[in-house]
């Protein structure tokens, strides 16, 4: 029998958009996707389809077109469970902030608390999925909970990690590399395989589609993760070289990146790496690691993130330098605050820590984002707990015209590599600034040549 009806727990960055994917390529299965964050579905639901809660290109005009026809979303968790054929579990696998492996090991309470969920409301043959980020070995957990229900419903687990980047999850949902799936190899477990398999088929090549057992599919989204972020931390500890030596980074990339073995992309050398996904899976995977007493292993990996921290806080250190040793007082403007660009997704932002550095300085910083509202940059700063809200809401401005976020400034900040920053009257918000005016390109996104012919003195990363 064909997959009919798909639920999703965990209406998210993930959730979101492949299910809206899924209920545009597959109009025959009707897709649910659930959260216990009524706010989250309301926005999903709103009438305005611009107002959904997840800003990425191409992703309103999909739900407007499966929205009610296949795709829906809501709050009645066990509803959806009951009625699916496949259940999805897309939930968020934070750090752990507590308790054995703080700091490092996944949290792992949502998953639990779906598995429990499903255990209890379940009353025919389900196949779990799991979509969420895990450590390797998680489906032998959820297993445990599920065969002890003692309802005689049998369910197969499979590993179906997601690889989308944020920014561009529509292109990489609609025309990925490759989806992988992992399952039991059991006949049960093949033919589970077999089911997700038919529902990516109805867009995916099949030669794009991995099956693999699942311990592999869990550990192969963390190393890859592991290596895309490794890339940029190596490309990054180069950036500091290149700047003591007189090389150019870029010229490095370039000059790399056309062996065929290295490749060209994701070698940008930038304010350093964030996202809700390399930092977390990555000391996910040290912690892993360390479990199994593999020391070398962990720290071999672990040294991705010094490295990565290294990079945020020494551009923030640069500035201070620069700027003849103080802050204080002096305003700051911030372009970007996002993680990266086309998103308003600022979790683990390098903005975030280079704000944070800055402020302890005294700093006044005045921000821009094209899409992060200004309660989120108030709340990534709260969460740092660095100083009271009183604080942050005297130091940190946000408005929504560039030039008065340049205004008066001592220097700009580029944090993101937002489009829109390189179509500015850079002119114009010369002669507005402080003199001299410095410009500190976290992305090296800026026409260097250009600026300093306007009369800025410019920093980029690596040169
Ligand atoms: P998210 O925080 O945006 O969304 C998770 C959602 O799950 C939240 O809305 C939360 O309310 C909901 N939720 C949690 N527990 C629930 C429960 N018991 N019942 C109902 N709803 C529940 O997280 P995300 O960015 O979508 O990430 C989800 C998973 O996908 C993580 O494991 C992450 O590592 C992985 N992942 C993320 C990305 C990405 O780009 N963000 C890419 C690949 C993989
Ligand atoms: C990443 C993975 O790419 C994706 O496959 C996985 O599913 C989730 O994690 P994401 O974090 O959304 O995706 O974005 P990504 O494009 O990987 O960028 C992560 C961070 O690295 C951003 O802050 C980005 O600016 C930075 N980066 C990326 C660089 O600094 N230089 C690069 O060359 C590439």
């Amino acid at each position: 029998m064909k997959i009919k009806k798909i639920c999703c727990i965990g209406a998210g960055y993930v959730g979101g958009p492949t299910m809206a994917v899924i209920a545009q390529k597959c109009p025959d299965i009707k897709v649910t996707v659930v959260d216990m964050n009524a706010n989250r579905i309301a926005a999903w639901n709103d009438e305005n389809v611009e107002n959904i809660p997840i800003y990425e290109p191409g992703l309103s005009d999909i739900v407007a077109e499966a929205r009610g026809r296949n795709l829906f979303f809501s709050t009645n968790v066990d509803q959806a469970i009951e009625e699916a054929d496949m259940i999805f579990i897309s939930v968020n696998t934070p750090t752990k902030t507590y308790g054995v492996g703080k700091g490092k090991a996944a949290d792992l309470k949502y998953i639990e608390l779906c598995a429990r969920q499903i255990a209890r409301v379940a009353k025919t043959d389900k196949i779990v999925v799991e979509k969420s980020t895990l450590p390797v070995r998680t489906a032998t957990a959820i297993k445990d909970i599920l065969d002890h229900t003692g309802n005689g419903v049998k369910f197969q687990i499979l590993s179906n990690p997601e690889f989308l980047a944020e920014g561009t999850a529509v292109p990489d949902l609609v025309a990925p590399d490759r989806v992988l799936i992992g399952g039991d190899t059991t006949p049960e477990g093949k033919e589970a395989i077999a089911k997700l398999v038919e529902v990516y088929a109805n867009w995916v090549p099949q030669e794009r589609i991995l099956t693999t057992n699942v311990w592999s599919s869990e550990l192969s989204k963390l190393t890859a993760n592991a290596f895309l972020a490794q890339r940029v931390s190596s490309i990054n500890a180069m950036s500091e070289l290149c700047e003591k030596t007189g090389a150019d980074v870029n010229e490095v990339a370039r000059a790399i990146g056309m062996d065929t073995r290295i490749g060209s992309k994701f070698l940008k050398a930038s304010v350093g790496f964030g996202g809700s996904c390399f930092q977390k899976d990555i000391l996910n995977l040290v912690y892993i690691a360390q479990s199994y007493g593999l020391k070398e292993v962990a720290d071999y990996w672990e040294q991705v993130i010094i490295m990565n921290d290294h990079q945020k806080r020494r551009f923030a250190t640069n500035i201070i330098k620069t700027l003849y040793n103080t802050v204080s007082g002096k305003k700051i403007a911030f372009l970007g605050w996002a993680f990266k660009k086309d998103t308003n997704d600022t979790r683990e932002s390098a903005a975030i820590y280079v704000a944070d550095d800055l402020l302890a300085e005294q700093a006044n910083i005045a921000v821009y984002d094209p899409k992060v509202k200004a309660s989120q940059i108030q709340f990534d700063l709260k969460e740092l707990g660095s100083r009271t809200d009183a604080e942050n809401e005297v130091l940190v401005t946000v408005t929504d015209s560039v030039y008065d976020t340049c205004k008066e400034a001592h220097a700009i900040a580029i944090l993101t590599e937002w489009d829109e920053f390189k179509t500015y009257d850079w002119q114009r918000i010369y002669d507005n600034m402080q003199k001299p005016a410095f410009v500190f390109d976290g992305r090296n996104l800026l026409d260097r040549e250009a600026l300093e012919k306007i009369g800025f003195v410019y920093q980029g990363i690596g040169k």
